[in-house]
């Protein structure tokens, strides 16, 4: 009775604990990037944070050194309030070339408190020979940058980041974390659209930063469980 009621509450903790999504801190804590795959759509989501009010960059790369070959997104929010969002390939040092295909979609740009935040998704395989294509086994770099003060007003034209980099290590980006929560995932099926995908991310990638609740839930779920042996032990023993 007790191994089952301890082997029940580790189960649970197992499947509560299952990290959602995948995050990254650089620049020193300023700028964050998070993401996740989602089998069911095939498509990856993204959410990046930096402390800027300009614009915020974020790609992937297989050659991180001197600029050449990034996939990468840039976008932000003006002073006024206006999203902007764009794909690119970068041939080298400068302005990167505006993909003639814009794979990326944009959910939301925001800048809030000093930070521009970007949620965006794109296809895993986009069937565009200026996008990275993913598969299980594709490994990349992660490149970042932004400008501390300048939005784009021109796509085609605008200020140099003042503050770039990549990650030390390549990441496999198209795998399932794990699965979202059942809730989670009902709401996608029943909802399809792109306001549902979006909550999905958002709640994927919430769920990562709310380990405590997590904890507490698991908390609440074993408890709920235990009381429920007892009152089916109970039954028997009447
Ligand atoms: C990057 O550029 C420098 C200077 O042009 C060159 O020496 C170096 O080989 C390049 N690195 C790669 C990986 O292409
Ligand atoms: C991929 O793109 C090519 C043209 O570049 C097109 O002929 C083909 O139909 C596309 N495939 C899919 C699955 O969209
Ligand atoms: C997966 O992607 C890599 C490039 O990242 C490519 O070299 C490899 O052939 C791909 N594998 C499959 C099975 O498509
Ligand atoms: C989802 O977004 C795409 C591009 O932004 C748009 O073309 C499409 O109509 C949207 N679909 C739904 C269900 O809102």
């Amino acid at each position: 009775m007790m191994f089952k009621v301890v082997a029940f509450s580790v189960v649970l903790l197992l499947c509560f604990h299952k990290t959602l999504g995948v995050r990254m801190s650089f620049d020193n804590g300023n700028f964050d990037a998070s993401w996740s795959y989602s089998q069911d759509f095939d498509e990856l989501y993204f959410e990046v944070n930096a402390k800027t009010s300009g614009w915020v960059g974020f790609g992937f790369t297989f050659t991180p050194e001197n600029m050449s070959n990034y996939d990468v997104v840039i976008g932000g929010q003006t002073d006024w309030g206006q999203s902007y969002f764009y794909d690119y390939l970068t041939s080298g040092v400068g302005i990167p070339h505006l993909d003639s295909k814009q794979s990326y979609i944009l959910d939301k740009a925001t800048e809030q408190q000093g930070i521009t935040s970007l949620r965006f998704h794109r296809k895993r395989n986009t069937n565009d020979s200026q996008d990275i294509q993913f598969n299980i086994s594709t490994r990349v770099f992660i490149v970042w940058a932004y400008q501390e003060m300048d939005d784009v007003n021109n796509p085609r034209m605008f200020s140099m980041h003042t503050r770039k980099g990549y990650s030390e290590e390549t990441q496999i980006l198209a795998i399932e974390a794990s699965e979202p929560t059942f809730s989670t995932k009902k709401f996608v099926k029943t909802e399809p659209g792109n306001t549902s995908r979006f909550e999905m991310t958002t709640k994927l990638l919430k769920a990562k930063s709310s380990g405590f609740k997590q904890r507490f839930n698991v908390i609440t779920l074993s408890f709920v469980t235990i009381t429920l042996y007892f009152l089916l032990a109970l039954q028997f023993a009447c």
